[in-house]
């Protein structure tokens, strides 16, 4: 599928990086050869990634994310751009810019809310002018929370011709570690909101990423281990909910509310029944709570950094990304009070076995679109917005996931 216009399909900008490694590897088996690249800043560590995948013959191309010349030749010469280049706050926006200008197609991995805000008010205009879909949130935060909600939504509207009012996304099971990119995101992260009391608000905001909604209800938010009248279990606060619920909201509003203005949405993750389940939910709730107070002190910060927690280029072992795996559920209420339920699951630790196949599926995707269809519309996008029902059947057939509607009165039993 090797584009008309330009040079490459894709180019994954990043490819040394802990997750660009294993993304490496999962498109030297779908994408033929010659029709991708890979880049970063430094070639020598490149050519090594491509060797351990055994595709040497794989084009290089050089660009450090401060050298805004060689980022642009760099789109200039292909369809679509995945960048793995984190934290992207620190370095994420040049390879941005670069995509908004050349009218290149863009995937990332970001789960920095106030980073999405500042990409969207500076290059919005710009990328809608030159066709550039610029879509954030490929991997775990947040595929399949928008897509889990995008796809119980279509379920409900085409049952009842309305959609449901209410959904509480639950995690009932989950297994997979953290890498030193993910790390030094959520740091950084946590640096910049000390800072910044305009980023601190920021973060709080569910409706950041939204045009200016009409109204603006409160949202429901698990802080702390509670009893949960939806599943009739344990819930503690999870951790990507800071990421996930914001851009749940934002494709409502780029559809125009769809889900209504008066839409409320949640997440949690499950922690049992009865006695176990309490205790292990205040675990989680004490756990998360106890390592932001630590990553806000600077001395703490850097403690856990050099001693407790995995490096830059660090992460899951092969044997971990492949013994990982999600199952996570919607429960939907509509305003007659029907109850909708789905489930989305996937194969391989979330972070990174399957964060891998999601972007690459999304940038295969985004790329095929762009060659059917020259006019396709440009602006800073959600995953939902950008590709809409048509990413369920790439994800379930070469990705490992699966989405399905389950019998609601059975449903977190299942
Ligand atoms: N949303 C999700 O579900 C999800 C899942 C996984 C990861 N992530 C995010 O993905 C990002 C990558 O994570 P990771 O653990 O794989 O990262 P990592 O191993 O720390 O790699 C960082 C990458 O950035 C590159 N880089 C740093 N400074 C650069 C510069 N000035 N110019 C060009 N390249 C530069 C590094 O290149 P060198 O190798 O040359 O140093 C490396 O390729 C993070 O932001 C993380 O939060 C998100």
């Amino acid at each position: 599928m090797t584009s008309d216009k330009r040079k490459f399909d894709i180019v994954l900008y990043g490819a040394s990086s802990f997750v660009g490694q294993i993304i490496t590897g999962y498109l030297a088996t779908r994408l033929e050869a010659g029709s991708w690249a890979v880049a970063g800043r430094n070639p020598d560590k490149l050519r090594r990634v491509l060797a351990q995948h055994k595709c040497e013959n794989t084009p290089v191309l050089t660009a450090d994310a401060n050298d805004s010349d060689a980022l642009t030749k760099m789109c200039e010469q292909t369809s679509v751009v995945i960048s793995t280049v984190g934290p992207y706050a620190l370095y994420g926006e040049g390879v941005v810019k670069a995509c908004a200008h050349t009218g290149t197609g863009y995937v990332d991995l970001t789960g920095e809310p106030h980073w999405i805000k500042q990409m969207q008010s500076r290059y919005q205009d710009i990328a809608q002018a030159n066709g550039a879909q610029l879509v954030h949130c490929c991997g775990f935060d947040s595929v399949p929370s928008d897509m889990g909600v995008y796809f119980l939504q279509q379920h409900t509207i085409a049952n009842t011709g309305k959609p449901c009012d209410d959904i509480a996304m639950r995690v009932h099971r989950i297994k997979g570690g953290a890498s030193g990119g993910t790390v030094a995101s959520i740091l950084n992260l946590v640096e910049e909101a000390q800072r910044d009391k305009n980023i601190r608000k920021q973060l709080a905001d569910p409706y950041l990423l939204c045009n200016s909604p009409a109204t603006r209800i409160r949202q429901p938010n698990v802080k702390k281990a509670c009893y949960d009248p939806v599943t009739h279990r344990w819930i503690a606060p999870f951790i990507m909910a800071a990421i996930n619920t914001r851009v749940v909201h934002w494709s409502n509003s780029l559809r125009n509310y769809p889900y209504t203005e008066q839409f409320t949405y949640e997440e949690a993750i499950v922690t049992g029944r009865g006695r176990k389940g309490a205790v292990r939910g205040w675990t989680m709730t004490l756990g998360l709570g106890g390592f932001m107070l630590a990553a806000s002190s600077k001395l703490l910060r850097k403690l856990l950094q050099k001693h407790w927690l995995p490096k830059p280029g660090e992460g899951p072992s092969h044997k971990a990304q492949q013994q990982g795996y999600y199952d996570i559920r919607f429960y939907g209420a509509t305003s007659a009070q029907r109850q909708f339920v789905a489930r989305v699951t996937g194969d391989r630790d979330p972070g990174y076995g399957s964060t891998a196949k999601m972007i690459s599926e999304c940038a295969i995707l985004l790329s095929q679109q762009r060659q059917k269809n020259s006019e396709l519309a440009g602006g800073v996008m959600s995953p939902s917005v950008c590709f809409g029902a048509s990413i369920i059947e790439p994800l379930t057939t070469y990705a490992g996931l699966r989405f399905e509607i389950l019998p609601s009165h059975s449903a977190a039993d299942m």
